[in-house]
């Protein structure tokens, strides 16, 4: 018989200050996504399969794309709504014209207690070993690479570009070096494909200071090979390496995607990101503005907040801070909670799945 796995440890719940701009279950606005391009160089099969992200895909044109100013004057806003922390995603962020300069200008930014904003990067890391130091110096403070394999085969039929592992390797060795630490590495995990990487990856991450996190195949817009047969439950990956390294839970901090384990000789940090399986919207604190200027309460969301309209040169900043407040305090959704049953209902109905934004748009 197989031995019970080691439990994940509750999240401590929200504190929200006294000035939090809540919403309707009580969640503070904390967190902001900011995707800031929608083109990748990588086609991630999962993500943005090449049958549909062609060369004729319509993408945004540089017009439809929010300048750096009104990056900028996003962020802002939601610094001054409560936002401790920006992540910077896309697409691929990297391919950004100019990501340095916006870097700077957010860390520079002050929460409302006087604090620097923490600025963090999701990147698929290619483009990482060039620009990590120009980064760090820019203020960024964390980096987030996506690593779904260290066997080059797998790693490229995943990308589908052909990009060898080794320059993602690199990239990470590069933020590690330039003090970008502690880097996360973000696998997905989709059966069949590079679920026999897990034990490599976490033999190679050992000592290295890394935290590595495994990520579930959630069934969002754009690929369209997801099913649940291809998700591999987190309880499953655990076992997996539980049965070669016994782990200790650790801490998850209220508004963490991830729970969290640490090798019990201390050599790895892992994390588990269950979105499929234990989908929890209790303490979500974040949200998610798309580089065309809509904001995203969730993942899940199929509707959201068009942000264009108070960006222009006559629109006073307060305008901008009170569409973002409402939206948030309007919001009640639990979509990730809710959506395994409503995708049932959509399938029963002969409707293909639960719709959900584009992951490559909203950035993850
Ligand atoms: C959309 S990407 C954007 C940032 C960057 N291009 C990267 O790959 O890190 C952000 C995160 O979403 C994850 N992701 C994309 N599609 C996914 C899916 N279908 N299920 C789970 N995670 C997914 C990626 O692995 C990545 O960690
Ligand atoms: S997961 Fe990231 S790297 Fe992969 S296709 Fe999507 S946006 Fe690009």
């Amino acid at each position: 018989m197989q031995a019970a796995l080691v439990q994940a440890l509750p999240a401590s719940a929200p504190e929200p200050t006294a000035s939090a701009v809540l919403d309707q279950l009580g969640r503070p606005l904390r967190d902001l996504r900011l995707s800031v391009i929608d083109q990748c160089n990588f086609r991630c099969t999962y993500c943005m399969p090449k049958s549909r992200f062609g060369r004729d895909y319509p993408f945004l044109t540089p017009a439809q794309r929010l300048s750096d100013d009104e990056l900028l004057r996003i962020a802002r806003a939601f610094v001054g709504l409560g936002v401790e922390k920006v992540r910077l995603t896309g697409g691929e962020p990297l391919l950004r014209k100019g990501i340095e300069s916006l870097v700077e200008r957010i860390a520079a930014m002050r929460t409302r207690e006087g604090k620097p904003v923490e600025v963090a990067m999701t990147t698929n890391g290619s483009l990482l070993a060039r620009k990590a130091r120009a980064l760090r110096d820019a203020g960024l403070g964390r980096v987030t690479v996506s690593l779904d394999s260290l066997d080059d085969g797998i790693f490229r039929a995943m990308n589908d570009v052909e990009v060898p592992v080794g320059r993602v390797l690199e990239g990470i060795e590069a933020a590690r070096a330039a003090g970008l630490a502690p880097v996360k590495v973000n696998c997905v995990v989709e059966r069949g494909t590079n679920d026999g990487q897990v034990l490599p990856l976490v033999e190679h991450f050992r000592g290295s200071g890394v935290t590595l996190r495994f990520i579930e195949y959630m069934d969002v817009e754009g690929p369209s090979g997801w099913s649940q047969g291809r998700v591999v439950p987190s309880e499953e990956l655990r076992g997996m390496i539980e049965r070669a390294h016994a782990l200790l839970p650790l801490a998850r901090r209220a508004g963490e995607t991830a729970s969290n384990f640490m090798l019990a000789d201390g050599s790895l940090k892992l994390g588990f990101i269950s979105s499929v399986s234990q989908p929890f919207c209790g303490d979500c604190t974040r949200a998610r503005v798309s580089v065309d200027g809509r904001l995203h309460l969730c993942l899940f969301a199929t509707r959201s907040v068009d942000l264009r309209q108070h960006l222009g040169a006559a629109c006073p900043q307060q305008d901008l801070a009170q569409a973002i407040r409402q939206a948030w305090q309007a919001r009640g959704d639990r979509y990730s909670e809710l959506r395994n049953g409503l995708r049932a209902q959509r399938l029963a109905s002969g409707k293909h799945q639960y719709p959900t934004v584009r992951m490559s748009l909203v950035g993850g």
